[in-house]
């Protein structure tokens, strides 16, 4: 229970948040009820930049944590799942895992959202948490812990299609108007969305990963889509948690690839009619709405040729001379 005492600080903390983002570039944009804000180049929703500034000041990684990293609608749900089941293969079963009855984001935490920086709002068990945080905005003992971090990126294209619709579901559900696409598409190709540029977003995690391939993991939503098991060995390994030749012998990889699939994942229950966030205004969702398509080239039925092309020259502009296509 807050004491009299943190209350008035957290009012203080407050009130200087509040002065503080009223200096910044701001914009209302894509439908969403909160303008967005400029922060050291990247754009950010009021609640998740003081919970990015918050966990900047307390955060204290352990070594054994592991941060699975990702700009929104690149495949953090997928992860959040494979890794979680993966970890926790021994402690439950098929028919006792928590992915049956929470959905992927409520069984690891985001740094951000969760203030998963308090201990009690994590599970010490279990070492993962998540973030979408810039890789220079995480805190600084993720670095100096040593502890491992995992990031996922996905296709431009597909990231800008998957986020339009999550936020216009998102306005749907509220009775608000979404923008239309072609508006959308010209804020993201700016770089207005919330934790963008998302070229930015990549690059800082891919240079981090050449400098530290031993604690930053490096995966494309596509090829984890193209051999999930492949990918999922290799995540296992480089957690610290590898499957032994009996395990695979005995398909553990491709069970936990079955369980965390889209399809049957999007087919539970609590992931058709649960909620997220339940009484947290604004930020509440319907589970159901991190679950679309789970597909790779959806942008086709979606983008015309023309924005796919300037997209994709986008996209090699920006990563031009960093070894890193996407
Ligand atoms: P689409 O909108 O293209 O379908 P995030 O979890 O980062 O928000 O990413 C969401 C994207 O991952 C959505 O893409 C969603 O459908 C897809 N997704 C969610 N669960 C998945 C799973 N188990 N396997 C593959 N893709 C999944």
């Amino acid at each position: 229970m807050e004491s009299h005492l943190e209350k008035q600080n957290g009012d203080v903390l407050q009130k200087s948040f509040k002065e503080m983002i009223s200096t910044l570039p701001r914009k209302s944009c894509w439908g969403l009820p909160e303008d967005q804000y400029q922060y050291q180049s990247f754009w950010f929703s009021p609640p998740f930049l003081q919970g990015a500034l918050s966990a900047q000041q307390q955060f204290q990684a352990q070594p054994t944590d592991i941060i699975l990293c990702s700009f929104p609608r690149t495949g953090t749900a997928w992860l959040k799942s494979l890794t979680f089941a993966t970890i926790t293969r021994t402690s439950y079963n098929d028919s006792t895992t928590p992915l049956l009855s929470k959905m992927p984001h409520d069984v690891v935490p985001y740094m951000e959202f969760d203030h998963a920086q308090i201990s009690i709002n994590r599970h010490l068990g279990i070492p993962l948490l998540a973030t979408h945080l810039p890789y220079s905005f995480l805190p600084r003992s993720i670095i100096d812990s040593g502890c491992k971090l995992i990031y996922i990126c996905r296709d431009p294209k597909d990231t800008f299609v998957s986020l339009y619709h999550f936020i216009a579901r998102h306005c749907n559900s509220r009775n608000t108007q979404p923008i239309q696409l072609d508006e959308a598409f010209e804020l993201f190709y700016e770089g207005i969305s919330s934790y963008g540029p998302y070229w930015d977003h990549v690059l800082g995690y891919w240079k981090a990963s050449l400098e530290r391939p031993d604690k930053l993991m490096f995966l494309k939503y596509e090829d984890l889509v193209e051999d999930t098991v492949l990918y999922l060995k290799k995540t296992a390994e480089f957690m610290g948690y590898p499957f032994s030749s009996e395990e695979q012998q005995q398909g553990v990889p491709e069970n936990i690839v079955k369980m965390c699939s889209f399809d049957n994942l999007s087919g539970l229950e609590v992931n058709k009619t649960g909620r997220h966030r339940e009484g947290k205004g604004n930020m509440e969702t319907e589970n159901n709405i991190f679950f679309r398509k789970g597909k790779v080239g959806d942008w086709k039925n979606y983008l015309t040729t023309e924005m796919a092309q300037r997209l994709d020259q986008r996209t090699l502009q920006q990563l031009s001379s960093s070894g890193l296509s996407l």
